[in-house]
């Protein structure tokens, strides 16, 4: 985990902290110090084009897709509506962090029921998935469908992404007590 204070909105402070951050996992924002553009800067806008994580998608923004999707501490939120200010003292964890979660059994289940179709989407929905097993080890088809009620897929695969969380609600009762 790699923590940080924003201190200014200025290209060289912002290229430092992007430098210092690529090969961190889950991002921790002390506070936002800076000037009003950091307190209004998005959470998928600082992810994406300060550190360079590029995982988290862009879609409607405004909050209504998910495709933007990322966990602050446990909960899904927007990133696109979410300020970096909101996120002060919390833990950030977009898709590049998942693989080091145990909920990465997600990602495998994700390629064995072939869920992405274009892709756009499924980062997103993952990180959905994620807080929805933490929240829920054995999902019932109701507590999925609310969980991933707000991602949306335009290529229709809610029925593989079903199946695929599914799968790995029967092996997950541990993974709360490894989260970070
Ligand atoms: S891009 Fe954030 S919800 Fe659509
Ligand atoms: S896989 Fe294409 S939008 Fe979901």
């Amino acid at each position: 985990m790699f923590n940080f204070k924003i201190l200014t909105a200025g290209a060289t402070s912002l290229a430092l902290l992007a430098s210092a951050a690529m090969s961190e996992t889950v991002i921790r924002i002390q506070s936002v110090l800076g000037n009003s553009t950091d307190e209004v800067r998005m959470v998928e806008a600082f992810a994406k084009d300060v550190l360079e994580l590029t995982g988290t998608k862009f879609g409607c923004g405004k909050a209504q897709c998910g495709a933007c999707t990322v966990l602050i501490d446990s909960n899904p939120i927007r990133s696109c509506v979410t300020p970096l200010s909101a996120a002060a003292g919390k833990n950030i964890t977009t898709i590049e962090g998942l693989a080091d979660l145990p909920e990465s059994r997600l990602q495998d289940a994700w390629a064995e029921h072939n869920v992405p179709q274009c892709g756009y989407c499924q980062s997103g929905q993952l990180m959905s998935a994620t807080a929805l097993i933490r929240k829920y080890p054995n999902p019932t088809d109701d507590e999925i469908d609310r969980g991933m009620s707000g991602n949306i897929c335009r290529c229709g695969t809610y029925p593989r992404i079903k199946k695929a969380i599914k799968s790995i609600a029967s092996i997950s009762s541990g993974l709360n007590s490894d989260s970070v």
